[in-house]
Formats: C-alpha cells, structure tokens, sequence
C-alpha cells in the first residue's frame, strides 16, 4: 500500500475504514491521489505552458482510459465518511449534482439508492439529451453550445435534441407566464453539427403529433 494512501485514507480510523485501502489497483492510486513531483516536474511546472498543456490534455486521457479507470477504481465506496457528511448537510432527496462522475459507480450510485436525485457530468459523454430544452436558449446560446457537445462528446456519442421548425422566436405561456422560445434554422443546425463533428441520424419537422417540434437525432464521428 501507497504510504501516502494509507496517511491520508487510512490513518484516520476515526473516519475512514481502513479495509477500503487494499481495494485499489497500483494504477488507481496513482491517479486518485494528488501527486508530489519530483524535480523534474517541478521544473516543468513552472513553465505556465506546460502545466497547461497537461491540463488541457485531462479529458482526453480520460476518454482513453475510461474502461481502464473503471476497473483500476473499482466500486469499493472507500468515500463513505465523506460523502455522508455531505449528504447529511442536505434535505432528503436534494437534486446533486456531481461533477466528474466518471461510471458514476460507486458513488453516483450510492446517493442515488439513497433516493437522491443525481446529475452525473463528465468530460466523456456517450448519450447528450436537450429534449425541450434546448429551445429555451435564446439563439446565440444555441449556436455557442454545439462546440461544447463535441468537446464533452465520446466517440459514437449520440446527441438528440428539439427545436422550433425554423429560425426564430416564439413566446407561449405557461401558467399565465411567459415561455421564451428560440430556434435556429434548420439549415444552420445541420452545418453547426457538421462542422462540430456530428452526423444527422434524422430529423423530423413539425411532427403533427409532437406540436411542431423538430426533433434532431445524430451522432458525434
Ligand atoms: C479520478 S476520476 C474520478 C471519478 C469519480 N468522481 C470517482 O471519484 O469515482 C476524474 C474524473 O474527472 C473527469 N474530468 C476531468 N476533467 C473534466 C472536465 N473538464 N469536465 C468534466 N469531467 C472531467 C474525468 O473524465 C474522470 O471521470
């Protein structure tokens, strides 16, 4: 075992189960705790370019290695202490929102059996739904998020989302209140997809079924 581990997870008996240590891969604890450079990365660190380089390139090494991290975690809740001091700060079944979730497994999992209601966010995403949603964004924050889709997007990563049959806006009501609508033009969203990397699955405009939705379906290359 990781001295380091042992000191910052398993001295503290008071708070951490010791047994939680022995779960984890060599690999795993390697990533999971904060490192001590050595010289070299210390030098290296000083060069704001470097540290941002490295910084820039978290996600992807993610992306790569997301099975690989999966199992190096595994699904031993060695959190336990922690996350229950958080949760007990929080009414019942408080919305989390929990940023970097990776497989969401553990620790996803154990709020959500805890009747939680969990958002998981991760850089590497397979499935992004906006279903009426979307087209509460006004149109210029509309254009702003398909480069965001693509950063977050896993390969094959499957977008669907709704927006008006064409460019413009529409204000309904809802409960007596107003309810902004805004669409871009269809031709608009399919260049923002092409040149973000996704490719049309289908697109049906205004469905008589589905009051007048277009309901866009692709997929990230
Ligand atoms: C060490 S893992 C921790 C996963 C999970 N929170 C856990 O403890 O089991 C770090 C996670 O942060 C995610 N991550 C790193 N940079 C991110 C970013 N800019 N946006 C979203 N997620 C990010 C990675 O994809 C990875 O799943």
């Amino acid at each position: 075992m990781s001295p380091f581990l042992g000191g910052s997870r398993g001295s503290r008996v008071d708070d951490y189960n010791t047994e939680a240590t022995d779960v984890y891969s060599a690999a795993a604890t390697e990533s999971l705790l904060w490192p001590f450079p050595n010289d070299e990365q210390k030098a290296a660190a000083c060069t704001e370019n470097e540290v941002t380089s490295d910084a820039d390139r978290i996600t992807g090494l993610y992306q790569r290695h997301a099975h690989d991290w999966a199992r190096d975690r595994g699904n031993h809740l060695f959190e336990k202490p922690m996350l229950d001091r958080f949760l007990a700060l929080l009414p019942a079944s408080s919305p989390i929102l929990d940023v970097g979730c990776g497989s969401a497994d553990p620790i996803g999992r154990y709020f959500i059996e805890r009747g939680y209601d969990v958002t998981g966010v991760d850089s590497s995403i397979g499935g992004i739904l906006a279903w009426d949603s979307f087209f509460h964004l006004c149109p210029e924050d509309q254009r702003e998020m398909f480069p965001v889709f693509s950063k977050h997007a896993a390969p094959k990563a499957v977008l669907m989302f709704t927006s008006g049959p064409a460019y413009g806006e529409a204000i309904g009501t809802y409960r007596g209140e107003p309810l902004y609508h805004g669409s871009l033009d269809g031709s608009e969203y399919r260049s923002l997809l092409a040149e973000n990397g996704f490719q049309v699955v289908s697109r049906l405009t205004e469905d008589p079924t589905d009051g007048g939705h277009a309901e866009w379906l692709a997929q990230f290359a």
